[in-house]
């Protein structure tokens, strides 16, 4: 972990939110690199749960919602950990990770138990009173329930139909830690697949298996990837049956996507609350409220993932070669092009060109400084898939050669080929 912490930093992915003043605890920036891998992995996740599906839409609701909201989602009741605080350093801590009676800190003593609620509290308009009071929302998926009549009037879906956000959450989480693993602010890539009651168990497994395999598309080892059944005792208020897909993170397995049977908790509460039927008219004039099967995955938290699993050194002649195995498509910067000689006009100016022209349709990296080698390493170490170099056989030729990150072969490539070359090995 320390060694992706550290690689994340020095090259731009993350950083942490207002270093300058010392840092804000569970808050992180993403920098040039960590936008463009979440940006992939936001785009991915789009396309195999809302572009290649027929039945599923996109939607993008705000971040706060009427207050009733989280009345009627139960969050405002129950969206608690139990804390304990220290009596003498006034530390707090989840009182479910707490190993012994006193303070881990100084040995002091504890409070007893309270349940301690994570949503961050705003007002909204000038006057800073109870009755304007609202909540950041802690998870996306509200903004789709209250959404549902909406969706379904425009879109008129018949079932099974899904509703899919991406977008921020908040949790005042009572301790962080592990890097991007646990945040106060975050994003949630979340989809609400509405199904025929009685139909949601089987709905529910067909997602564990589509999600499984989505995780291991998109390059995680299989062998670090497993189910968690959640107990019945630890199941969140609004579930009916939670499996997470859980990765083995350097601190032990951990949930890395939630997929939870919401059953219609969420529809009837908000049609009770709010007064509107969120009930939904079947082709046969049967109304009911649908069931509804929720997987949710965080953004950074898949980052994370995706950055432990990529990371691998490799020792030669005492050399160590640092190289990020990323899926290209997830790979922030897809191809890097080098002059072979940075005081050669006629390498260089040939180099501008492929340059400028790749870059109409990938994220392309320019580097002209050090050696060649030290170059290669430099992609290595962010996970740039292949390299171009325009050396002088180029300005013979016209061909170039493309480096392979993976088995560090170079294959001369004719530039003219280059898009389609590119493109056929993105597909
Ligand atoms: N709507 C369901 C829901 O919110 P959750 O299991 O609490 O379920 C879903 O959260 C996912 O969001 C988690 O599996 C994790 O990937 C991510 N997540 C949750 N809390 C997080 C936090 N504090 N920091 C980063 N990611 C978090």
């Amino acid at each position: 972990m320390e060694k992706i912490v550290s690689l994340c930093k020095r090259r731009g992915f993350v950083f942490p939110s207002s270093e300058i003043y010392g840092g804000i605890g569970g808050f992180w920036d993403f920098g040039p690199l960590g936008v463009l891998m979440k940006n992939n992995i936001k785009r991915l996740w789009w396309k195999a749960i809302v572009e290649e599906r027929e039945n599923i839409f996109g939607l993008d609701t705000t971040v706060i919602h009427h207050p009733k909201v989280w009345e009627a989602s139960g969050h405002l009741a129950s969206f608690t950990d139990p804390l304990r605080e220290c009596k003498s350093c006034h530390k707090r801590f989840r009182a479910d990770k707490l190993t012994g009676e006193n303070c881990p800190e100084c040995g002091g003593e504890l409070t007893e138990v309270k349940q301690f609620n994570l949503m961050f509290e705003t007002y909204v308009g000038p006057a800073k009173q109870t009755a304007n009071k609202a909540y950041l929302r802690p998870e996306t998926c509200q903004g789709i329930f209250i959404n549902f009549a909406n969706v379904v009037d425009c879109m008129r879906p018949k079932l099974p139909f899904g509703i899919a956000q991406i977008g921020k959450g908040f949790r005042n989480e009572i301790t962080t830690g592990d890097f991007i693993f646990r945040d106060r602010e975050f994003e949630m890539m979340e989809l609400e697949f509405f199904v025929r009651p009685g139909e949601d168990e089987k709905w529910h497994d067909y997602w564990i298996k589509e999600r499984l395999k989505w995780h291991q598309k998109m390059g995680i080892k299989k062998e670090n990837l497993r189910l968690f059944e959640h107990p019945k005792e630890s199941l969140a208020h609004y579930s009916k049956r939670t499996v997470d897909i859980e990765y083995k993170f350097p601190f032990g397995w951990a949930e890395l996507e939630g997929i939870a049977n919401r059953t219609d908790f969420d529809l009837k509460n908000h049609s009770k609350f709010s007064g509107k039927d969120l009930s939904f008219q079947d082709e046969n004039g049967e109304k009911f409220y649908p069931f509804v099967i929720e997987p949710s995955l965080g953004v950074e938290r898949m980052m994370l993932a995706l950055l432990l699993d990529a990371y691998r050194e490799e020792k030669n002649n005492k050399v160590t070669r640092v190289i990020l195995s990323l899926n290209p498509k997830v790979s922030p910067i897809k191809v890097a092009v080098f002059p072979l000689l940075a005081n050669k006009p006629d390498l260089v100016k040939l180099a501008r060109r492929i340059y400028e022209d790749l870059r109409e349709d990938f994220m392309v990296a320019w580097d002209d400084r050090g050696n060649i080698g030290k170059r290669y390493f430099s992609q290595d170490e962010i996970g740039t898939p292949w390299c171009v170099t325009v050396d002088f056989q180029s300005l013979d030729d016209n061909t170039v050669t493309v480096r392979d990150r993976e088995t560090t072969k170079q294959e001369r490539v004719g530039i003219d080929k280059l898009k389609d070359f590119f493109e056929n090995k993105l597909k």
